[in-house]
């Protein structure tokens, strides 16, 4: 995911974790959403994340920003983030300016949002490359290339007239260039740097079996749970022996609060074959020491656990009982 975790990977690992588990990519993008209810009425909201971990967000009753972990201020000066603060002030309030201005004029039905999406990516801990992206009501509107306004096709005639008055104006196109070039890229650097105890850490997860009865008779669906991850890269197969299988259903990586991760895995099988398979998870915390829970096993421990837990409960409760009679 984070390109010191792919050097820290490739070094401890000595490359051996499968390909799909490290990404040599990171972005550091600020989203800027502007809501328009009506003439009189907008609202503004702000974040900024390295991907999908979230650094900063956006008071914007008082117009600051809120640096949600240690190292979120980088190596920036207050100087230098009350600027940016700033900077960030005088955009939503002047777009909120021109946005009611020139509705009637560019057909901006209200209501309608204005999402900001601008950045930075850096590539393999080398090169970086900025980006700006605007959507209009959730579709791609206009976008920022080589110093120039583009509209989308999505965006259409209004787009057009939107770029053609922006390109006119070279002191904004001046600040977003040395923004994408200069501070997006610094400020990533510094990110990694200052937060990098936090964003190198490794978590191993939990994983747990479970299973639902198909709605076809005589089919399991069986799900193999990992849960409280981190970072985010990871593998998980179910597998019969060595045999990966490949009707294997991969739900959506979903965060915890904590920042780390959970993932469902599914296989759906006859119920008489699910003995013998097994979900098989491979992460970098694990170092080469996959998790191997066979399907079975885990259950008949907890039958077992339940065989003798249960009785036990009842006789205490029969003694309470008892002894309060007496
Ligand atoms: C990283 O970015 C480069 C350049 O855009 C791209 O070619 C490559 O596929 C990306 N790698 C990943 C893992 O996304
Ligand atoms: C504008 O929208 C806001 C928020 O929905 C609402 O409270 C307000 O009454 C509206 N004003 C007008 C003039 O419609
Ligand atoms: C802040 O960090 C960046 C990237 O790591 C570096 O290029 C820059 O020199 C640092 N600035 C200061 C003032 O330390």
């Amino acid at each position: 995911m984070l390109f010191l975790q792919f050097i820290f990977l490739d070094v401890v690992l000595g490359g051996s974790i499968t390909e799909n588990v490290v990404q040599e990519n990171i972005s550091l993008y600020g989203m800027l959403t502007s809501s328009y209810a009506n003439q009189s009425w907008a609202q503004n909201r702000g974040s900024a994340w390295l991907d999908d971990l979230q650094t900063h967000g956006w008071d914007s009753e008082s117009g600051t920003i809120i640096f949600l972990h240690t190292w979120s201020r980088g190596n920036f000066s207050n100087k230098e983030l009350v600027d940016l603060q700033l900077l960030i002030r005088v955009y939503f309030s002047e777009l909120t300016l021109e946005v009611h201005k020139r509705a009637s004029q560019l057909q901006f039905k209200y209501p309608f949002d204005i999402q900001v999406r601008a950045g930075c990516e850096l590539h393999s801990g080398k090169t970086t490359k900025g980006f700006l992206n605007v959507a209009f009501n959730g579709l791609n509107f206009l976008s920022f290339q080589n110093k120039l306004w583009v509209p989308s096709l999505e965006g259409g005639i209004r787009a057009q007239k939107v770029c053609d008055l922006l390109n006119n104006d070279e002191g904004i196109k001046a600040i977003e260039y040395y923004f994408e070039r200069d501070v997006c890229p610094r400020f990533l650097l510094s990110l990694l740097d200052a937060g990098k105890m936090d964003l190198q850490r490794q978590v191993r997860p939990e994983v747990w079996l479970s299973s639902s009865p198909n709605l076809e008779l005589g089919r399991l669906l069986l799900a193999c749970h990992v849960s409280g991850f981190y970072p985010k890269p990871i593998w998980v197969m179910w597998m019969q022996d060595a045999q990966e299988q490949l009707e294997t259903k991969q739900g959506d990586i979903l965060p915890h609060a904590d920042g780390t991760w959970y993932l469902r895995v599914t296989l759906d099988v006859a119920a008489r074959e699910a003995a013998g398979l097994s979900c098989r998870v491979r992460h970098s915390s694990l170092r080469d020491q996959d998790i191997i829970l066979y399907w079975g096993h885990g259950l008949s421990v907890i039958m077992i656990a339940l065989a003798v837990i249960v009785p036990l409960v009842l006789l205490i409760v029969l003694v309470l009982l008892c002894k309060k009679r007496w």
